[in-house]
């Protein structure tokens, strides 16, 4: 365990070669809970925990960008006790955000539908968006209510209007055309996508955007995600040869 921690240290990482732009995908709370034989809410509470956690890393060693999947659209399917305890912690996140995250100069943005959340945490996304819009550190991207299809049904809506009206011609469509449409505008594609928890799927997330990122699963749950497995997947990434599609 020592000499792997060690390989792993802070030093190892090649400060000028950082991701920009790290997507997580937050995999296995109710797993974990359910390890310890406790109510799947306790797993999403220690998750939000290590989210804490791993924003401050992020922030820290110099990252620009980062994404979590907090909730997609699909996850409304859960039972209503679950949804409850999602929304509550996301309220709760947002509320004390200022003090322990903003602070450090991190600006928070929301991304997904708003049409199925709540006033109150519709406000605070507003609120916490607006008091940290100037914040130049680290990018927070929090996917709420998001769908990779729905980010692109969206685009497609936005565009047909755009045509309707006579702004653009079909035939002046582009990829920047969608990419100026997509929540994520003005945000770079993330370079290195992690899903914790064993599965080896997108699940709907940034699927425009994940085109040429790097993908690093990892076994372990989401709550015991710590900085030791931040720098694995780092280290991992340094090390790949991206080729955009050429040789
Ligand atoms: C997947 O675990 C995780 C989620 C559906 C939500 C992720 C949410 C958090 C980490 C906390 C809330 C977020 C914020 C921004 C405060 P799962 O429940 O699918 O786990 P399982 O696959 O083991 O059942």
């Amino acid at each position: 365990m020592f000499p792997f921690k060690k390989r792993l240290n802070n030093v190892e990482i090649d400060k000028s070669r950082l991701p920009a732009h790290i997507a997580i995908i937050m995999d296995g709370n109710g797993r974990w809970a359910k390890r310890r034989g406790m109510p799947r809410n306790i797993g999403h509470r220690e998750g939000t925990n290590a989210l804490r956690r791993i924003v401050h890393k992020c922030n820290d060693i110099g990252i620009k960008y980062l994404t979590v999947y907090a909730f997609s659209t699909e996850n409304w399917n859960r039972p209503q006790s679950e949804v409850n305890t999602l929304m509550d912690l996301l309220y709760e996140f947002l509320k004390n955000a200022d003090k322990e995250i903003a602070g450090r100069n991190v600006r928070i943005r929301v991304i997904g539908d708003d049409y199925r959340l709540t006033d109150k945490i519709k406000e605070e996304i507003a609120r916490v968006q607006e008091t940290t819009k100037s914040n130049d550190g680290m990018n927070l991207i929090i996917a709420l209510n998001y769908g990779g299809r729905s980010d692109i049904v969206h685009a497609v809506r936005n565009i047909a209007e755009q045509i309707k009206s006579g702004e653009i011609k079909p035939e002046e469509i582009c990829e920047d055309t969608i990419e100026q449409k997509l929540y994520t505008y003005g945000i770079p594609d993330p370079d290195l996508l992690i899903r914790t928890s064993g599965e080896q799927r997108t699940s709907n997330f940034l699927i425009w955007q994940l085109a040429y990122t790097e993908f690093w699963f990892t076994k372990t749950l989401w709550p015991d995600f710590k900085e030791e497995h931040l720098f694995e997947a780092i280290l991992n990434y340094q090390n790949r040869d991206r080729r955009y599609g050429g040789v």
